[in-house]
């Protein structure tokens, strides 16, 4: 079969790393990939638009369409393709809202019994104001939202009353644009966060092997947030006993609300999670496999990813057998000089071959070529990954990998896993 993927970054190359695999796949077309995709499927530029996409679908014949990106999937890039008939991964525009919107994803959160934390939605500033004043004087904390799609940011976790108030006047500012013209105000909670990722396709709802990101950009989780600094899989703080709560509160209730709600959902769905001391609460839904739990979780996927996402676009999820390493993986994200902030890139990447040599899987996130050298051209550029038969050779190998890579101002954190080894 031939597949094309939407996406350029580490996640989109895990899971073209894992396609590739496939002995059913012939042509992967990555729109537009990056330099480590390319080196396994044919990089291709299409203009980003629905249109574009769905016809470049209908031309090349491809038997399958995965959607990586949050962007794509609110865009209604799925509705398009499903409309020529091709079967997608990935859940329609409709659904999407569900990570697009933090406002209609919490009332779905409530509508549907899942758990989560209190909240309220102010499209004014002064009202949002009044709300933090208050919960700060009744001894409670928040964490600010802008309502939209912010790339990663527009969420402002406050430590106190100041920043909180600083958040909103940032938001309603039009510091994250549109995003920002509906705020979400929440309670703060605390807790041990963990990833849990679940394929669905509206009938049956299947989750992977747990993972935690580190979302802080410093050695014991210090600095401010990135986009995730480094993932490993399984998270301890995701027992079985908790899991079961997990399916029963969050997945199932997920999937009876995207039912009622009449909801064209076949892809992967993200609950971010924290684990209180009143149990798991969801802090967010995501449309999309995380990056870079995604580098993690697909490095211990023995099965056929090909049919496995293939039989999610086809609504035939209950026939997949999802087959997973015992093996811990572990992923640590190498980034830039200056990330999260304004970084320094163009620099030639040094040692990616050396590093791979002994097992490691080096993913591409923000690499480019210029004139036949690889540099770096984003925030974060690699992630080095790899298994290993317990969680301790895993993060030794992967940070043995990361050794033998080098640029100029590169950075990363020595610390990935430490929760785990905390316990
Ligand atoms: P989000 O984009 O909603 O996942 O938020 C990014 C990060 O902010 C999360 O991974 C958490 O670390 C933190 N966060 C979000 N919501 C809350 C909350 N209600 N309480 C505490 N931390 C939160
Ligand atoms: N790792 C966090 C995310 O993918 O949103």
């Amino acid at each position: 079969m031939d597949i094309l993927l939407i996406g350029s970054g580490g996640r989109e190359h895990a899971i073209c790393y894992g396609l590739r695999k496939s002995k059913l796949v012939d042509n992967i077309y990555c729109a537009p990939g990056n330099p480590g995709m390319a080196e396994i499927a044919e990089c291709v530029s299409i203009p980003s638009d629905n249109d574009s996409i769905a016809n470049f679908a209908v031309e090349k014949k491809v038997d399958l369409v995965v959607i990586g990106p949050e962007a794509p999937l609110c865009q209604g890039v799925a509705d398009a393709v499903r409309a020529k008939g091709i079967p997608v991964f990935g859940p329609s525009g409709a659904a999407a809202r569900l990570e697009g919107s933090k406002d209609f994803s919490k009332s779905f959160m409530v509508k549907y019994g899942i758990p989560t934390a209190a909240y309220a939605t102010f499209t004014a500033k002064d009202a949002a104001m009044d709300y933090i004043r208050r919960e700060y004087a009744a001894g409670r904390g928040v964490v600010v939202k802008a309502d939209g799609l912010a790339a990663g940011k527009g969420v402002i976790v406050a430590s106190n009353e100041a920043e909180a108030l600083a958040g909103v006047e940032e938001c309603f500012a039009g510091a994250f644009g549109a995003a920002g013209s509906r705020v979400v105000i929440e309670e703060l909670l605390e807790g041990e966060e963990a990833s849990i990722l679940a394929l669905t396709d509206g009938r049956t709802i299947l989750p992977l092997v747990s993972s935690q990101d580190h979302k802080r950009q410093l050695d014991g989780d210090k600095g401010p947030n990135t986009g995730g600094m480094g993932a490993y899989s399984p998270a301890p703080v995701v027992t079985g006993e908790l899991l079961a709560v997990i399916q029963k509160e969050v997945l199932d209730n997920f999937l009876r609300g995207i039912q009622e709600e009449k909801l064209d959902y076949r892809g992967i769905i993200y609950a971010g999670i924290m684990v209180t001391k009143e149990g798991p609460k969801v802090l967010e839904f995501n449309v999309r496999f995380g990056d870079p739990e995604t580098q993690a979780v697909l490095t211990r996927f023995d099965g056929d990813l090909a049919d496995t996402l293939l039989k999610t676009a086809n609504c035939e999820l209950d026939k997949a057998q999802l087959i997973w390493s015992p093996e811990p993986a572990v992923c640590v994200v190498l980034a830039s000089g200056g990330y999260p902030g304004a970084i320094r890139k163009g620099f030639e990447i040094h040692g990616i071959r050396e590093a791979e040599a002994d097992g490691a899987i080096v993913y591409h996130a923000g690499t480019a070529l210029r004139d036949g050298r690889l540099v770096n051209a984003g925030g974060r550029v690699l992630g080095v990954t790899a298994r290993g038969k317990t969680l301790e050779e895993a993060v030794r190998k992967a940070y043995d990998a990361v050794g033998k890579i080098h640029w100029e101002g590169m950075q990363y954190r020595k610390d990935i896993a430490h929760r785990a080894f905390h316990r």
